[in-house]
């Protein structure tokens, strides 16, 4: 491998380089029939060797989507990598040219060729459908990359035929009662965020643009009926600056300056209407939103939040990682789960943390939101094993009766684990009523499996373990596409 130093070249994320397609995976149990479609996941999977192994960001790999496909009981999987436009110049170049977006290389970039993007997007944050199109998302660029959803194929571009201006989200979420997705568009050398929604097929029904007097990294996005919110931390972000990433510095930073407090906006989905809420002792980021919804005069949004350390103020961020049991200092906390309570009538804001365990990777039943939820899903460290690197639990948090549980998939050795999908029952009447995938590399067999738990009985024995021969690296996120 490329470094002995660097965790993120390394073990369940060392890189992949087989295109792979198997007809039918060992499965242990049994695949529920009503689970006919694809669990698409996208990962980070640097091809060529970076500028500086030692250096490089677990973020910044080039995107590779993996599909498990379910029918009949039968599993098949296929993986292949998004073939953006930055990957296409350094495959001509036998190299890697660029350096990446978060990473801080301290290693200039060598000349690019003529009519190379400046920088590198790398579509390996999350992938879903949208209308009848696969697309493949980084949060960088100013459009998404449309898959086949057969082949993987990268077929081209999509930007909503051109009318959003900005840094597109990785993370779009889908309100099932006005039939409406959430996005929004970041723009920091111009200096303001864009919400806008669609209808299913991606034509805009709404937008509305917030001027910014800074330049946050912004990760995600929540709605409720009325409004969408979101929380920015404390981190800088200049990635279309000619003075970062091309001189091998971080597009993240910290200016000395920067007020420490999370600046909170709530955009009203039919007006407009800019609220700005800057409470004191917020010192804190968000990493994911699980779902917010109005309750009588407040607004409760559940999320994972990992509190700021001093260090994070005397060293790059972009040297640190906001994940739980990777070697080496953070100057971040654990991420956590925590609840905010907003009375903006009032201008408060309330949070507390809910159990003692680190979470991230937050997700619901996904039709639930914008709506009051009972469970929210993760992945987590319980009780982890001196050896374990990474989540080793996934966990289904029930916020009406406080209780949580935890399933490791095995008790010999702790196995890692990436985010969690719900996937409705056809028929379900309960919130819970359906199947949690996610999937989970075992370090002895250095091979991924996806594993299927009934969500009714989560901590139970797996309904099935679906075995791959080979490793699926850590990566982000991905979604559950049912055949229609
Ligand atoms: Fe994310």
């Amino acid at each position: 491998m490329w470094t002995k130093n660097n965790p993120f070249l390394r073990g369940p994320y060392e890189p992949l380089y087989t295109e792979y397609k198997v007809n039918e995976l060992h499965v242990e149990g049994s695949i529920p029939r009503e689970l006919k479609g694809t669990l698409y996941r996208v990962a980070s999977n640097q091809q060529f060797e970076p500028l500086n192994p030692d250096k490089f960001h677990w973020f910044d790999g080039d995107g590779m989507v993996h599909a498990f496909r379910l029918e009949d009981g039968k599993a098949s999987y296929s993986n292949r990598f998004v073939e953006t436009e930055g990957l296409k110049v350094e495959r001509g170049a036998g190299k890697a040219l660029y350096n990446g977006i978060m990473g801080y290389s301290n290693t200039p970039q060598p000349p690019l060729p003529e009519g190379a993007p400046r920088i590198k997007a790398t579509a390996n944050i999350n992938v879903i459908r949208l209308g009848d199109k696969l697309l493949a998302m980084h949060e960088v660029e100013h459009h998404y990359w449309e898959l086949d959803p057969v082949t993987l194929e990268t077929l081209g571009t999509f930007n909503f035929n051109g009318q959003v201006e900005g840094m597109l989200t990785a993370h779009p979420h889908f309100d099932s009662v006005t039939k409406e997705w959430i996005f929004y568009a970041l723009d920091n050398e111009n200096h303001f965020v864009e919400c806008f929604s669609t209808d299913v097929d991606g034509t805009i029904t709404a937008r509305h643009r917030v001027p910014l007097s800074f330049t946050p990294w912004n990760h995600d996005v929540i709605f409720t009926r009325q409004h969408y919110i979101f929380f920015f931390g404390l981190i800088s972000w200049r990635p279309w600056s000619d003075e970062l990433i091309q001189k091998g510095k971080s597009s993240w930073f910290v200016a000395p300056d920067q007020d420490r407090n999370a600046r909170i906006l709530f955009v009203d989905r039919k007006t407009g209407e800019a609220i700005w809420l800057h409470p004191e002792n917020s010192e804190y980021m968000i990493g994911h939103f699980l779902n917010a919804y109005q309750d009588e005069e407040d607004t409760i949004i559940d999320a994972s939040t990992t509190p700021v350390s001093n260090a994070i103020l005397q060293f790059n961020p972009s040297d640190y990682y906001p994940f739980p049991l990777v070697d080496g200092p953070s100057a971040f906390e654990q991420p956590q789960l925590w609840r905010f309570v907003i009375n903006l009538r009032q201008g408060t804001v309330r949070h507390h943390r809910i159990g003692d365990f680190s979470a991230e990777f937050v997700r619901p039943n996904e039709t639930i939101l914008g709506s009051p939820h009972r469970y929210g899903y993760m992945a987590g460290v319980h009780d982890p094993k001196p050896e374990s690197r990474g989540f080793n639990c996934l966990i289904k948090h029930d916020y009406q009766t406080g209780t949580t549980e935890f399933q490791h998939v095995t008790r010999e050795l702790d196995l890692v684990v990436g985010e969690p999908i719900f996937v409705p029952h056809p028929e379900a009447k309960e919130e819970d009523h359906g199947w949690i995938l996610a999937v989970w590399y075992h370090p002895l067999r250095n091979a991924s499996e996806l594993v299927i738990l009934d969500a009714t009985d989560f901590s139970g024995k797996p309904v099935a373990r679906i075995k791959l021969d080979h490793h699926v690296p850590l990566g982000f996120h991905g979604n559950w596409i049912a055949d229609r």
